[in-house]
């Protein structure tokens, strides 16, 4: 298994489960076969509604909790000292655990100052209730501003084959901090790529696995596809096994990087250019 390993000291496995969208059932079920299949890694968030089944998927699985990377977020509606505090209790005892190994800040919210919000995150830590810290949806400005507050483990942003991040990408290296890829298949939205079709044919792979190889193998940057099917669960985590050519880097690099899935102007988030 491909870990991403950072400044902080954390080993996050390079390719996660990621769970938005999926709740209940679906939720229990979709996180079990991603441990059968063998992720480690898995994305919740308070948002999603869903930690109360990512918790119970991981306890009732064979894996042993110490070898899982479990990642959920505050939501951006409770960013005050005490919001954070008190939702992270409330998504531990969800979660049914009395600890995460990432906790993350889901996006910015100007109403709340960044400082308060990140040291509240350090208290969080040092309680010993998140293992890691980071935030998610921090543009290459903010991302500087939270690494000299706090010791940021990851930034989680949209990131894929047709969406560029490289003023992230190159702040995170200077910190020697993770680039967490959402949307790594664009929200299914790569399947008609030629160029991911072709490069596929080569290595008997789907357009799918190819974007996510070509994430994975970048120094740094773990990804975190979603899929509520059993079968594409497996096909994504099967990626890790691709290796792609310089000269296939080269022809996803040259694909358009400007398509974005999730709008941070919702937000009144000022995105870097892609
Ligand atoms: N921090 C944030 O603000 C933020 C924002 C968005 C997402 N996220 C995280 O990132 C995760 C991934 O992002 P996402 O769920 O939005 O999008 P995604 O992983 O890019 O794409 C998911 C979509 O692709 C389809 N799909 C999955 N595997 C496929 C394959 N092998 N071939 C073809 N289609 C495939 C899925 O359909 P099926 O389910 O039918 O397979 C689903 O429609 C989320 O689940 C969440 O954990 C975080």
């Amino acid at each position: 298994m491909k870990h991403v390993t950072t400044a902080t000291g954390a080993a996050i496995p390079a390719l996660g489960y990621g769970t938005w969208r999926l709740s209940g059932p679906e939720a229990y079920r979709g996180v079990r076969e991603a441990l059968d299949v063998g992720y480690r890694h898995i994305d919740t968030a308070q948002l999603y509604g869903n930690e109360t089944e990512c918790g119970q998927a991981i306890a009732q699985s064979d894996v042993p909790r110490d070898q899982v990377f479990l990642t959920t977020k505050v939501w951006r509606d409770h960013l005050d000292r005490d919001g954070i505090l008190r939702t992270t209790d409330e998504s531990l005892a969800r979660i049914g655990s009395d600890y995460v190994d990432l906790l993350l800040l889901h996006w910015p919210n100007a109403r709340f100052p960044m400082e308060a919000a990140l040291d509240a995150l350090v208290e969080v830590q040092q309680a010993g209730k998140a293992r890691y810290i980071g935030v998610s949806n921090y543009p290459s400005a903010m991302l500087a501003a939270a690494a000299a507050r706090a010791p940021i483990t990851t930034n989680q942003v949209e990131y894929h084959c047709l969406l560029g991040q490289q003023a992230v990408l190159e702040v995170a290296a200077e910190h020697g901090i993770a680039v967490t890829a959402y949307c790594p298949l664009a929200q299914g939205r790569l399947a008609d790529q030629s160029v991911l079709a072709e490069i596929g044919e080569a290595h008997g792979a789907t357009p799918a696995q190819i974007a996510l190889a070509w994430l994975v193998g970048q120094e740094g940057v773990a990804a975190i596809p979603k899929s509520r099917n059993a079968e594409r669960i497996a096909e994504n985590f099967a990626a890790l096994d691709i290796a792609l050519s310089a000269d296939e880097r080269a022809r996803i690099d040259a694909l358009p990087k400007n398509q974005r899935t999730v709008d941070p102007a919702a937000f009144a988030i000022p995105w870097d250019p892609s």
